[in-house]
């Protein structure tokens, strides 16, 4: 089962989940993670800028989830810009260690593969961070998306291309395709750790923890996966049907078992 841990806010699920990564770099100094983009993660990225001072982050290799096909790199709301403004350049990380997959169009059909051979090449990731969307994808993983789905092209939903517009000037911006670590690829990261905070995501999360395993709902994949830690705040764990065995198990967790 996964993990279900129920925070009053953002911040202290930023800080629960940053104590955790810093433990696996201090382990691991050449550690790989799973970055998310989003708004989700950035509570995340906010508590690791005072918590890394002092921690040899230069081995610390990176794989973000997904990006957008076609878009100019240099784009500001490029993932490869999204992912060196929030985590690499405020946290010190090495650029050249740090890799979105390949969006632009020259070479696309290509670049899925390119990107599952330099994560086995990194030895698979260590933490995988994820948020989850309105209509239950992670990454860019949308409903109907395939559990044993590698890295690949994915065509967006009208709903997620509405939720991303507000990073856009309007909506016919977004771009229509995008570049996604597949569900296969997420589970097989070592741990899954899946953020989520406001109502609006309460259906996204409940259906992901307590739903049926369904390819309707890609986030649901989690759990097939042995070693998850949900986050949520009061509000996104509205729709829990088990939330207080959620908090009785969080109350009651041996400290020797780590998140
Ligand atoms: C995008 C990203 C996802 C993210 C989702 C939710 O579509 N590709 O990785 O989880 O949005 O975004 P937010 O965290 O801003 O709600």
């Amino acid at each position: 089962m996964a993990e279900v841990v129920i925070l009053p806010d953002a911040p202290s699920a930023g800080a629960l989940v940053a104590d955790e990564i810093v433990r696996l770099i201090r382990d691991r100094p050449h550690a790989v993670l799973g970055l998310a983009t989003g708004s989700t993660p950035l509570p995340v990225y906010e508590a690791l800028r005072s918590r890394l001072h002092g921690v040899d982050v230069s081995r610390v290799r990176g794989f973000a989830l997904d990006e957008y096909v076609g878009i100019d790199p240099a784009h500001p709301q490029s993932y490869r810009s999204v992912i060196t403004r929030e985590v690499v350049e405020p946290l010190g990380l090495v650029p050249a260690l740090i890799r979105t997959p390949d969006g632009r169009l020259e070479g696309i059909q290509h670049a899925g593969d390119q990107y599952e051979d330099a994560i086995e090449a990194a030895g698979g990731i260590d933490l995988q961070l994820l948020g989850i969307g309105t209509d239950g994808h992670i990454g860019f993983n949308e409903p109907g998306s395939s559990f044993a789905s590698r890295t690949r092209v994915k065509t967006l939903t009208g709903q997620t291309r509405a939720d991303n517009a507000r990073f856009f000037a309007s909506v016919d911006e977004v771009p229509v395709h995008c570049i996604t670590q597949g569900l296969g690829t997420i589970l097989r990261a070592r741990h899954l750790v899946l953020l989520a905070f406001g109502e609006g995501k309460a259906d996204a999360v409940a259906g992901a923890v307590e739903g049926p395993v369904t390819a309707s709902l890609p986030g649901s994949a989690i759990q097939l996966h042995p070693h998850v830690t949900v986050v949520v705040d009061e509000a996104a764990a509205s729709r829990l049907h088990y939330a207080e065995y959620y908090r009785d198990v969080w109350r009651n967790k041996p400290e020797w078992q780590g998140l």
